[in-house]
């Protein structure tokens, strides 16, 4: 037995050693700024006589992290408004003789996939400051739950119950009739779109630990609750609203989720690149 355990521990410590050496062996090698290895990924980029074609992907990491961002594009929606056509333009070009290409771009902050920031509803935040740049990492970052809700509905407070979201569950991402609607991909805004109704909203906050609302169209609250849905969800700075999430072909069940809003400094609403990892 003895005997035994002492091999293993040796084994253990030369594959540590094996290890270690295989490291510094790398950091020495060729390049002392980074381990070479990471930089062997070659053949990405500029490699002459292939054919420049661009791999626009949903899902990567061998069916592990999966895009939960839409695309923006010139028919993109953007909030309560109609896709308004170019949101990106060149205002230097190689075509014209610049060294280079340096394009421009203009779109509503509440465009396509978005955070809403506490400012968005109460004047009072937006004048104090709270910007999507202080919004929580913490809470838009983190183990999260993607949930079916039923497709009659809207997102009442008997809805919400009957979700059964368990207390500690911090993130929960909505899927709802607005993806079998695919109304994200419609150029005109739908107001009949599935959203919080105020007393689902509240049955949220009172009775859930929830602080990350994901859904999938433009708003969060439906049209016939557009404002105090957003008021009951805004009104501690606690929670924050992921809106137009792309929820499509993604089994229900616990992710890990990652948002980045941009850091834009007074502004109420933010673009925002959504992840989900398996
Ligand atoms: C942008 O730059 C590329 C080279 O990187 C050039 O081939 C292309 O023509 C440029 N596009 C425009 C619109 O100027
Ligand atoms: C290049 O310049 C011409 C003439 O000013 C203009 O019509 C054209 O749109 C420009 N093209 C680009 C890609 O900037
Ligand atoms: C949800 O509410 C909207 C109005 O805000 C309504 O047009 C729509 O039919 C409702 N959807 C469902 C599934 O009840």
């Amino acid at each position: 037995m003895a005997r035994k355990m002492r091999f293993l521990l040796i084994l253990l410590v030369v594959a540590e050693v094996l290890a270690v050496a295989r490291i510094s062996l790398a950091l020495t090698s060729t390049n002392d700024a980074y381990p070479s290895g990471y930089g062997d990924d070659s053949g990405a980029c500029g490699v002459t006589g292939e054919k420049l074609v661009p791999v626009r992907r949903e899902v990567y990491g061998n069916g592990k992290i999966f895009d939960i961002t839409h695309r923006i594009t010139s028919d993109s929606l953007f909030d309560g408004s109609e896709g308004d056509g170019k949101f990106v333009w060149l205002s230097r070009s190689m075509k014209n003789g610049s060294d280079y290409n340096f394009s421009i771009m203009k779109l509503p902050v509440h465009s396509g996939t978005h955070v809403d920031a506490p400012g968005h509803y109460f004047d009072h935040y937006f004048d104090a400051g709270f910007d999507v740049d202080t919004l929580d990492l913490d809470v838009l970052n983190g183990p999260a739950l993607l949930v079916d809700v039923p497709r009659d509905k809207n997102l009442t407070a008997e809805v919400m119950m009957s979700l059964n979201i368990p207390k500690g569950v911090r993130r929960v991402l909505f899927r709802t009739l607005n993806t079998d609607r695919r109304l994200m991909w419609k150029k005109n805004f739908d107001t009949s779109y599935v959203g919080f109704m105020k007393d689902g909203a509240q049955w949220l906050v009172d009775n859930t630990d929830i602080k990350l609302v994901g859904v999938d169209y433009l708003s969060v609250a439906a049209y016939d609750d557009l404002i105090p849905a957003h008021l009951v969800f805004l009104e501690s700075r606690e929670i924050i609203l992921v809106e137009g999430l792309k929820l499509d072909d993604i089994q229900t069940g616990i992710y890990s989720v990652h948002c980045l809003p941009l850091r834009l400094l007074g502004a109420e609403g933010s673009p925002i690149r959504c992840i989900l990892i398996k």
